[in-house]
């Protein structure tokens, strides 16, 4: 059997991406803060052919309540994965105008999902299956002047990442890591971004990504190209770009 235990499993990314593992009839564990919410999914993954569906109060910036939820994941029958969705992206001139919100990024984007992953590594390396899911950001490749520090954590998560993958790839158990650029979702309401992509075909790029192992998977895949380019600008002329 397969659990998946889906961190902001609200999120407009996390939603199409619950559905695919609902057909495939898995095990779900939906984690986030909006409970009434969480039941509304759940009760549409158990019409969807969900095995079973459980939700769990969650909030990234609450540390105090991991330990809890680890020993849960520790005791669950069959192979254990996670998908963490979770993440914020305030404007960059609300943090320029207030620097101390540099704390609440780097926390929900970076060192709250590193600091649940470092606990639940050791019940992965353990078991020694399953699969980690991170969701970073194409904002994570390069700093741009419309969303550093957001892009800061995403890199530091990206890093991170790349670290855990090292780490339990040798104990049988996968880390990916997704970096989405602009998809359609409430993170990105009223932007207007280059080749934003659909939720539903971000799901469908992570449950390939999933089945081949993928280590890094950039979606839409256009992207990879895309960054490929930015990341090989020199630093004289992008810092005097504004893209
Ligand atoms: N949309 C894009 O263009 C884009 C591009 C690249 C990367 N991403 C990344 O993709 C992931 C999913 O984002 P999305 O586009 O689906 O946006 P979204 O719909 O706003 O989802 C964000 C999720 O994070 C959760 N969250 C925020 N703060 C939290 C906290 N303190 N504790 C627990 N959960 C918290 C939200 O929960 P609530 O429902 O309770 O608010 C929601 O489930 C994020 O990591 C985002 O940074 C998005």
């Amino acid at each position: 059997m397969q659990n998946w235990i889906v961190l902001g499993a609200t999120s407009g990314m996390a939603r199409p991406f619950l559905r695919r593992l609902a057909i495939d009839g898995a095990r779900l564990m939906l984690a986030g803060r909006d409970m009434e919410e969480l039941e509304t999914l759940a009760k549409d993954c158990k019409l969807r052919g969900a095995a079973e569906v459980e939700v769990i109060a969650f909030n990234i910036r609450d540390t105090a309540a991991f330990p809890a939820l680890i020993d849960k994941l520790a005791a669950t029958q069959g192979v254990l994965n996670l998908a963490c969705f979770v993440g914020t992206m305030p404007e960059q001139s609300a943090i320029d105008a207030d620097p101390m919100l540099i704390d609440e990024v780097v926390t929900d984007n970076f060192t709250g999902p590193a600091k649940f992953l470092s606990l639940l590594a050791p019940v992965m390396e353990a078991r020694g299956e399953g699969v980690i899911v991170g969701v970073g950001s194409v904002a994570g490749d390069r700093g741009r002047v419309g969303n550093y520090v957001y892009g800061a954590a995403k890199a530091g998560f990206a890093t991170y990442l790349s670290g855990l993958r090292n780490r339990l790839g040798r104990k049988g158990v996968h880390v990916m890591t997704v970096k989405p650029g602009p998809v359609e979702t409430r993170m990105t309401e009223g932007m207007k971004l280059p080749f934003m992509a659909k939720p539903e075909q971000v799901a469908e790029d992570i449950m390939g990504g999933i089945e081949r192992r993928a280590n890094v998977l950039y979606t839409a895949r256009i992207w990879y190209f895309i960054m490929m380019v930015i990341r090989a600008i020199p630093e004289p002329i992008f810092k005097k770009m504004s893209i």
